[in-house]
């Protein structure tokens, strides 16, 4: 494994654009708007540079709202940020992605955005529900768009100049292949659950194989309890090297090859999720080692997350 000097200002390049993806990335699936507010604007304070967003978050507003005020007031550059955001299941029709995208730069406050990701590979009903449902509470997909129609859509986005990349959520090598093999502009970044209990290694060789950088939500577990801060390996290494559960799970992500999420609500852990060291390689091999496997998050069965109120 690579061993970067400071893993808390890794930059990963991308295949396309002219951005590098800051590894340490903070998420902002944030379900109050006040504390999105403040948890946004303690984490840019801490250090982050990285920003992950999605129109179905409801939040993009508040989002763009301490992003700006918190850029004038810290006098750093849009340039030295890194935002990104998702594009709806319910609007994959082709015919639909730009104004998706604009309206998402619109309540961004921004006028590019570094990264655009198709939120999941499932088509929804097209329309203004982001959460379609028949009469029995099923959801109601759309079968008349493919993944590669929004995909395309995509790659004009990039033609326009207001994105300088694209990438994939949620998928599996299944969904990745295919894009892969067809695409004119390669996907960027995929970004899927990972951690040391579900390590997609699979999936990472071949992001690694293809230029792509793995992006990797719930390095935490989603902060589930019983869970990654009560296994004991991860227990014994953090006591060993002095720093938290959260920071050794953080920097085995960085340090194998990823860049990651993370959603610290308060400004103390912003400032500890931030404070990340490499790790021995004695540590990263025992986490490697640990054989439990879980999903935590069922969005890639459905395309519904795991972790948004229905009808929010
Ligand atoms: N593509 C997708 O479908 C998808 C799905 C899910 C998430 N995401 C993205 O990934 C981001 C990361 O979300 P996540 O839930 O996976 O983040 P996470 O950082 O793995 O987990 C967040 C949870 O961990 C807790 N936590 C954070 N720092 C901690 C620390 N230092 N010590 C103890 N507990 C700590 C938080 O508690 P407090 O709230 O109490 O601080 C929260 O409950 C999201 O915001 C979103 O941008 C994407």
């Amino acid at each position: 494994m690579v061993e970067p000097a400071d893993l808390r200002t890794k930059r990963i390049p991308l295949s396309h654009g002219t951005g590098r993806i800051p590894a340490l990335g903070f998420g902002t699936l944030i379900p109050d708007p006040a504390v999105t507010l403040t948890a946004t604007r303690d984490a840019l304070e801490a250090g982050f540079r990285h920003f992950d967003c999605a129109e179905r978050y409801g939040n993009e507003r508040e989002v763009g709202m301490a992003l700006q005020v918190g850029l004038t007031a810290s006098k750093i550059a849009r340039e030295d940020i890194f935002v990104t955001t998702k594009l709806w299941n319910s609007n994959h029709r082709p015919e639909s992605v730009e104004p998706a995208f604009e309206a998402s730069l619109e309540r961004l406050r921004l006028a590019y955005l570094d990264l655009y990701l198709i939120h999941t590979p499932f088509a929804f009903q097209p329309g203004d529900n982001q959460d379609p449902r028949d009469q029995n509470g099923n959801v109601i997909y759309d079968q008349g768009v493919t993944l590669l129609d929004t995909w395309k859509a995509l790659e004009t986005l990039v033609d326009h100049g207001k994105c300088r990349a694209i990438g994939l959520s949620d998928v599996g090598l299944n969904e990745l292949k295919p894009i892969v093999e067809a695409a004119r502009i390669k996907p960027a970044v995929v970004q899927v659950e990972s951690h040391p209990y579900l390590p997609e290694t699979e999936l990472l060789e071949y992001c690694k194989q293809n230029g792509i950088v793995l992006l990797a939500f719930a390095p935490l577990g989603h902060g589930m309890k019983p869970g990654l801060f009560e296994d004991p390996v991860i227990l014994s290494i953090a006591s060993r090297v002095g720093k938290t559960p959260a920071q050794v799970l953080l920097a085995w992500a960085v340090q194998r090859g990823t860049a990651l999420l993370t959603t610290p609500t308060t400004a103390a852990r912003a400032r500890e999720n931030f404070d990340i060291s490499s790790l021995p390689q004695d540590a990263l091999d025992e986490i490697n080692r640990i054989q439990t496997r879980q999903r935590l998050n069922t969005v890639v069965n459905t395309g519904v997350p795991g972790f948004i109120a229905r009808g929010a």
